[in-house]
């Protein structure tokens, strides 16, 4: 079975959507493993709770930030995965540590990648009166949220959003999205190297909604 660990910093609401569709054979793999940066990452109960190995790294206990990654590499590589999954993991990993993983890491963004990498995605889109938005899956390179994307959804931004409206519509296709992705990933379709693998979009369930709302049924 195909072992994906998870890194989290805080509610860990993709990661329970990974979880859940490894369960419900949506995913063909296993979530071996999820680890936080932060102790009171609210993940990490849903994840003990589903019997599922817990670890906490705290990045305040380390002074340089290569200490802790190598550290980080050794735990992530204590539980042989296959896959290791970011899930609103908040910290900048060093080139070493994304080379070790190359290929094999993952990330979802809260953006139409390239646009919008970074933090303060769904504020920066209103600002600029973007009229759409959504969120990437993409492989982690060392440059920051620039990797080879391999699925994306896409959202409206409607006239009345405020910041929070919008970042719930984008993480409501979210989940469905970072399932689809990994499954590319676990099935071999999507690799990295490989160009025709990162054309994909999918069309999520909140997203048809969000569409229909606006344009009627489709
Ligand atoms: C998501 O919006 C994700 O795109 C971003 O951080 C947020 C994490 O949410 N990287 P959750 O912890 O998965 O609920």
């Amino acid at each position: 079975m195909t072992r994906i660990v998870v890194l989290i910093s805080g509610r860990g609401s993709n990661m329970r959507a990974i979880v859940e569709a490894c369960r419900d054979g949506r995913l063909d793999a296993e979530v071996v493993a999820v680890i936080s940066n932060r102790p009171d990452a609210a993940g990490l109960e849903f994840a003990a709770r589903q019997n599922i190995e817990t670890a906490t790294l705290d990045h305040t206990h380390f002074d340089d930030r290569n200490q802790f990654d190598a550290k980080l590499e050794a735990l992530i590589d204590s539980f042989n995965p296959d896959f290791v999954a970011l899930a609103g993991f908040m910290r900048i990993l060093n080139k070493a540590l994304v080379d070790r993983f190359l290929g094999k890491m993952v990330n979802i963004h809260p953006s139409l990648l390239p646009l919008y990498p970074g933090l303060n995605t769904h504020a920066r889109v209103l600002e600029a009166k973007e009229t759409r938005h959504g969120a990437s899956v993409h492989f982690v390179t060392p440059e920051l949220d620039a990797g080879p994307v391999i699925a994306q959804t896409e959202v409206p931004v409607l006239p009345s959003d405020t910041e929070q409206t919008l970042a719930t519509r984008v993480l409501l296709t979210e989940h469905e999205l970072y399932v689809h992705a990994l499954q590319l990933c676990v099935s071999g379709t999507a690799r990295l190297g490989n160009d025709e693998c990162y054309r994909g979009t999918l069309k999520s369930t909140a997203q048809r909604g969000a569409d229909s709302a606006l344009n009627g049924p489709q």
